[in-house]
């Protein structure tokens, strides 16, 4: 209560002051120009999409799979390109991945991502193929135009659950790379039991928090947003539940 009335106090003291110097030239943002006061008024207004829940982004959630699924050393990086394919960025995941907007089924990493061939079918043995929510992924993402996009994440970290944004993120992001018959550092985040030991061993946060002394996660691409590292330390501060 105190505070607030000395808050107050402040307040109406600054107002009265800036009243008494009406006359001086003062720059108030919002002016009659409409600009005033915003240098980045007119350049900056790209960020700040909330996400809709029907959408996918090709930032947030498409790019980060194709780079730790299939933009990895020895497969489809800019050093290896088997077949030509470079999956590790938007111009080059549309043309060599002969992304076609709006159609899936005439689009060839979808075509691989779905082969029946077990000899055909990306990622190849012994890796995992892609989960069913993924694949899906993929193809609405096609379907609605194959867009370049992306959204700010709304951060929200009061029901962190193991099966929703802890397995999301890590299945996303890491484990086309930390899976298979011949893991990446030697390292497996497949399944719970790898998350929590990798997180026991403190190389979890020290990762994907890029602390000194620890690899940078995810390697080839661009660190994990605020929110979903908060959320994962939020799940070993809370004991790791298997939920
Ligand atoms: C493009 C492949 C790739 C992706 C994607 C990737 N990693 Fe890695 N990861 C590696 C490689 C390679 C190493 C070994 C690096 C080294 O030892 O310098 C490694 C090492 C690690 C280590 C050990 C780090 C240390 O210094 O002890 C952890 C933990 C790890 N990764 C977690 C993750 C997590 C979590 C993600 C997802 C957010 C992820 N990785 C995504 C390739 C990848």
């Amino acid at each position: 209560m105190k505070t607030n009335k000395l808050l107050y106090f402040f307040l109406i003291s600054g107002l009265l002051l800036a009243m008494a110097c009406k006359h001086d030239p003062v720059v108030v943002p919002d002016d009659d120009n409409g600009n005033g006061g915003d240098p980045g008024n007119d350049t900056t207004d790209t960020t700040g999409i909330a996400c809709d829940p029907d959408t996918v982004y090709f930032q947030n959630d498409i790019l980060p799979l194709l780079q730790s699924s299939c933009g990895i050393a020895g497969c489809h990086d800019p050093g290896t390109a088997e077949d030509d394919v470079i999956l590790t960025d938007y111009q080059n995941i549309i043309q060599t991945g002969e992304i076609v907007p709006g159609n899936p089924e005439e689009s060839e990493v979808y075509e691989n991502i779905t082969e029946d061939d077990p000899d055909k079918i990306m990622p190849p043995p012994p890796n995992e193929p892609l989960s069913s929510e993924q694949i899906s992924m993929i193809r609405t993402w096609i379907e609605q135009g194959a867009e370049n996009n992306y959204c700010d994440e709304e951060c929200d970290t009061t029901n962190v659950t193991f099966s929703g944004i802890v397995w999301n993120t890590i299945n996303n992001s890491c484990t086309g790379c930390h899976s298979g018959g011949s893991p990446q550092g030697g390292i497996f985040l497949e399944n719970y039991d790898d998350v929590v030991a990798m997180a026991e061993s403190g190389r979890l946060m020290g990762a994907i928090n890029w602390e000194p002394g620890y690899a940078n996660m995810p390697q080839n691409g661009e660190q994990l947003s605020e929110c979903k590292r908060r959320a994962i330390e939020i799940w070993i501060e809370d004991g790791m539940p298997n939920n």
